[in-house]
């Protein structure tokens, strides 16, 4: 590795000298000159300081040569939405790595705000078109290297607390544990604003939706005002371990809540970066079958994956209650969520018996045609026709059953996809995943 680093640096050299030497034009050469008389020998220098010192500091088998082996094996690295998304200013903050830089150093709050021509609301957590782009690396979350060429440049690139673009700003995150470490990971792992998209586009009420868990959301034969048509697509995004481990996003009905020891003791890196085990831990920032960072002097003795009292229980727990409330999420009969048996494309299918995805239930021909994932496309009647589906789908989608959502539902809906997509069934926030699934399933019976 070393040599590696040595060849790497000789070439860098090498292309130096090569390009100096371009730089010059030459002409014919012209004729030798005389010699020179020889000068008189001065006193030697004192040494100079070692060119690589600080360099080697970093640049060792066990620094950063054996970090960046075990980030091939994150998906940081080898997922490809920085490259699917790039370009896009509203994504990259979170999927790519200049538009991150962007958005810690510019300090780009997420608020929404009115569009007084439009009557629409705004949200402004994005990057700008010049920096929205990167793959995921090291200076992604390391943005001082090779700045002064000291260990100091390694410093993380933002642990400031931070503004939940979900809330559009309202609902700050701060996990302090290790110096805030947490808050570089939450800055991405946050879930997406849902908005009101059919209404004003600010983002959804949602203490409003648990303050009358009876009324309608969505009824198009109620009369009721719409913020949201339903689709097949309607969900959290990706990106909620986040805010399940900080207690904050769900949609909060009755009461009870509360934070397990990790939220405020623990930081993602104790359990997401540990010392290595098979292929988690350290710079591939797995924590999937790696229990070293439970195994803690400060945290558990020998806890492992056969531990009832905290791995097995408590994950069956979480388990059985998005059971129930997918079981519970049903109209006459027809279920709301949508199941999705194909475990490459549904990360969560292992979360649920019935492999739910976290998707609905409603016909979409286009983005989820019949027979991909092996999965009948939706069953319910899709509210937003479109144009580019043939007469024959228009015709099927007509004759569908429509879908009607009480705040009750849309409420469970979204903290049903909050809980399966935190990956973790508990244990990042037991006790707050709980209460969230417990009431979900209570308001669920009030219409
Ligand atoms: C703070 C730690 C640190 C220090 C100090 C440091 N580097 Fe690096 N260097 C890195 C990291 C991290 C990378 C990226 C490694 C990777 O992507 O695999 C890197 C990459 C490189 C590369 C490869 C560039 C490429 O595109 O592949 C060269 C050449 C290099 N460093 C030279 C130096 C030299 C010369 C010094 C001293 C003057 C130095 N570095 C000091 C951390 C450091
Ligand atoms: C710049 C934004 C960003 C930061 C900072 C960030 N992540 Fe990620 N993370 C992502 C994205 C985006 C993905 C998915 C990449 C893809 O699919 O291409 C991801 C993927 C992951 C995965 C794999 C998830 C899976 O589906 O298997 C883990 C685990 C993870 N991140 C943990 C962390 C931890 C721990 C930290 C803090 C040390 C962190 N991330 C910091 C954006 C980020
Ligand atoms: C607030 C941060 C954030 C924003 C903004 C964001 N994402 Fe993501 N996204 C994430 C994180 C974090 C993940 C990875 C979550 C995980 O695997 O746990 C992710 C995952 C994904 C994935 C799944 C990748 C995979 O490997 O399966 C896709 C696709 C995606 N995002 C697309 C988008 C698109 C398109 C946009 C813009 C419309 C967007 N994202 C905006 C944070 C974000
Ligand atoms: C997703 C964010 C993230 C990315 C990407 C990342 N690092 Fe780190 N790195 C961290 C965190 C967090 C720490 C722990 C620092 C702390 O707690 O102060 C760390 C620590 C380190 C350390 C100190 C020793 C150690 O291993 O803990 C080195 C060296 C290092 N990173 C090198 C790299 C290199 C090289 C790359 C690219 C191949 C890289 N990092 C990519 C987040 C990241
Ligand atoms: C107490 C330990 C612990 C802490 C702290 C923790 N995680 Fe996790 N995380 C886990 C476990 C365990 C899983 C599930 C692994 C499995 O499925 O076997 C997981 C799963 C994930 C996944 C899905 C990919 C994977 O590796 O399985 C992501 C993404 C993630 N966590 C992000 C985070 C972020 C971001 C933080 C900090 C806000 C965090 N985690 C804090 C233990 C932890």
């Amino acid at each position: 590795m070393k040599n590696l680093f040595l060849a790497k640096l000789a070439m860098l050299l090498m292309v130096m000298v090569l390009i100096a030497a371009g730089c010059t034009k030459e002409g014919p050469q012209g004729p030798a000159g005389t010699n020179g008389t020889n000068g008189t020998n001065g006193t030697n220098g004192t040494n100079g300081a070692d060119g690589t010192a600080g360099c080697i500091e970093c640049h060792s088998p066990d620094g950063i040569e054996l970090a960046a082996t075990q980030y091939e094996l994150s998906k940081h690295s080898w997922g490809e939405a920085a490259f699917e998304e790039a370009g896009n200013t509203g994504c990259t903050p979170c999927h790519a790595s200049e538009a991150f830089k962007y958005v810690v150093e510019n300090n780009v709050p997420s608020t929404f705000t009115l569009n007084p021509t439009t009557n629409k609301y705004v949200n402004g957590y994005t990057t700008v078109a010049t920096a929205a782009y990167g793959e995921i690396t090291c200076s992604t979350c390391h943005s001082a290297l090779h700045t002064t060429y000291t260990p100091g440049d390694l410093a993380l690139t933002t642990v400031a607390p931070v503004s939940m673009t979900m809330w559009g700003g309202a609902k700050t995150i701060d996990c302090a544990a290790d110096g805030g470490r947490s808050n570089l990971c939450i800055k991405c792992h946050q879930p997406r604003p849902f908005t009101a998209s059919a209404a004003d586009g600010n983002v959804l009420d949602y203490v409003g939706i648990a303050a009358a868990p009876g009324d309608w959301f969505y009824n198009p034969d109620g009369g009721t005002a719409t913020k949201l048509k339903p689709g097949y697509r309607t969900h959290t995004h990706y990106g909620t371990a986040g805010a399940v481990f900080a207690g904050m996003g769900g949609v909060e009905f009755g009461s009870g809540y509360a934070n397990s020891f990790h939220t405020s003791g623990s930081s993602c890196q104790d359990c997401h970066m540990a010392t290595v085990a098979g292929r988690a831990g350290g710079h591939t920032f797995v924590a999937k079958g790696n229990f070293n960072g439970c195994n803690t002097t400060d945290c558990h003795s020998d806890v492992n994956a056969s531990s009832e009292t905290f791995w097995v229980t408590p994950r069956a727990n979480i388990k059985d209650r998005l059971n129930s409330l997918a079981a519970a999420l049903q109209i006459g009969g027809i279920e709301i969520l949508n199941r999705n048996p194909d475990t490459e494309a549904n990360l969560w299918a292992a979360n649920t018996t019935n492999k739910y995805d976290g998707y609905l239930n409603i016909y979409d021909p286009i983005n989820n045609p019949e027979g991909l994932n092996n999965n009948p496309t939706g069953t319910f009647q899709n509210p937003t026709v479109s144009n580019s589906w043939t007469q024959e789908q228009k015709d099927i989608n007509a004759a569908l059953p429509k879908i009607t959502l009480t705040n009750a539902q849309m409420g469970a809906i979204i903290n049903f996809q909050m809980c399966l997509r935190d990956y973790s069934l508990g244990i990042h926030n037991y006790k707050y995943t709980k209460t969230l699934l417990d009431n979900s399933l209570a308001a669920v019976g009030t219409k």
